[in-house]
């Protein structure tokens, strides 16, 4: 076999079977393919496409390039959770808490923020003492004992997929259906779960831009946990505003909180609730959303989540009493107002330049080796559709650099807009797809 004739054959728009794709996936893991073969048969992919078939052919070459992780110590079905990236979406730190309270284990393996999107492992950092690394085997038992862990994804985890990325991120390969879906599954399927409720953005913030290219994602990802034998539910979810309302790995932290205290965004709040349902749906602690929903409230109103949340801070070496005081958390040295630009009404915003105001005033990274700046970000509690009034505060830049926090101020101007028709809130929910087929919520 030698890859010039998969790059051919892909080029001509004909699939690849199973034997083709391990060995590209292989060579180009071991080094043996350069990046320049792998470069044109990454575009040809992106070109001609792949069928459900092929991705999931995929897949499983990508989860064969690391390491299989065996979670088969942990009592209970393991349900995981994945979100295809966005601006303020702190929903993964007080589902797993609230999920987890309710008996459905969670042995959750995240990524850091790249790019515009932030990451739940730089938000929990941002916990003094929280230790996101250790041996898999007090990872199994933190799981066993609290119920659940939330961890830094192993190095040694679909190793395929880091050096496939990095090369597609400097291609201009990586908006692909079928690269992305053999990405986000590979690592889910390797990190040992049963069953994965996932959430797929769509809109300006996003990787997805139209509902339809949310829906085909959704449905191959779908499809490929389910050939694994794990069931996944995909809901698509609306990316064209920040969820939450803070921006920064510190503030996040915050409004997480917040959420388990019953303060937070109401948008925000019912992400967690379906998505929170969901989980011990396949969790098999509950038989329909709808009682799902009503449980996770609950465990908001009796503080179980709360508590839930502390202990699991606690078992990874954090300082829980950051749940009572907010001033143990990194804290910017100067917070300055967001005055609003005019009276109006909210109309749009430019999400992904939300999320790269973050990166710019340090939150977030450019590069993958950056360091940032846990304490930095912003907050905003306006959404589309509220009514603003001229130089009424809208929100605060938190920033440890006063000439970059007022640039951000002016760079924040930019990335909204305010009329005076008022305008209708974006539905929250689009779809929801799962075995039984697609469902459209909106
Ligand atoms: N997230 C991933 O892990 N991979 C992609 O390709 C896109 C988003």
């Amino acid at each position: 076999m030698n890859i010039l004739d998969i790059i051919e054959k892909k080029k001509n728009g004909f699939p690849l079977n199973q034997i083709e794709t391990d060995y590209f996936v292989d060579g180009y893991s071991k080094g043996t393919i350069p990046d320049y073969q792998m470069s044109a048969l990454l575009m040809a992919i992106w070109f001609k496409g792949m069928d459900e078939f092929e991705t999931s052919n995929l897949t499983l070459a990508m989860v064969k390039s690391g390491k299989i992780i065996d979670l088969s110590g942990i009592h209970g079905i393991k349900v995981d959770k994945h979100s295809s990236g966005g601006v303020a979406d702190t929903v993964s730190i007080p589902l797993i808490a609230l999920v987890v309270a309710n008996g459905v284990p969670v042995a959750k393996m995240s990524g850091r923020g790249l790019g515009h999107t932030g990451g739940t492992i730089d938000k929990l950092e941002s916990i003094p003492g929280f230790r996101v690394e250790m041996p898999e085997e007090e990872f199994i038992e933190i799981v066993n004992r609290v119920g659940g862990a939330i961890i830094s994804q192993s190095e040694e985890l679909v190793i395929a997929d880091k050096k496939m990325y990095a090369l597609r991120d400097v291609t201009g390969t990586i908006d692909s259906i079928p690269l992305i879906a053999s990405s986000i599954m590979s690592k889910k399927i390797a990190s040992g779960n049963d069953a994965i409720v996932l959430d797929v953005k769509v809109g300006n913030g996003a990787f997805m831009k139209n509902l339809e290219e949310a829906i085909n994602l959704a449905k191959i990802m779908v499809s490929i946990g389910n050939y694994f034998r794990k069931e996944t539910v995909a809901y698509i979810t609306d990316m064209n505003q920040p969820l939450g309302d803070s921006v920064g790995n510190s503030l996040e932290i915050e409004e997480s909180i917040n959420v388990l205290k019953g303060k937070g965004s109401q948008r925000l709040l019912e992400v967690i609730k379906n998505l929170g349902a969901e989980m011990l749906k396949l969790g098999k602690k509950v038989q329909t959303v709808d009682e799902g929903k009503i449980i996770i409230e609950e465990g908001i109103f009796n503080g179980k989540g709360l508590q839930k949340f502390k202990e699991i801070v606690e078992a990874q070496g954090g300082n829980s009493a950051i749940a009572d005081d907010f001033s143990l958390l990194p804290q910017s040295k100067f917070k300055l107002p967001i005055l609003a630009k005019s009276t109006g009404f909210l109309s749009f915003f430019d999400t992904t330049g939300l999320g790269k105001l973050a990166t710019f005033l340090g939150a977030g990274r450019e590069m993958k080796d950056d360091k940032i700046d846990l304490s930095v970000g912003f907050t905003f509690n306006k959404k589309i559709g509220d009514k603003i009034f001229s130089k009424e505060q809208i929100g605060e830049i938190h920033t440890n650099d006063l000439s970059k926090g007022n640039m951000a101020l002016e760079k924040f101007k930019m990335l909204y807009s305010s009329g005076t028709e008022q305008v209708k809130s974006p539905p929250l929910f689009y779809a929801k797809v799962s075995k039984e087929g697609i469902e459209i919520l909106s």
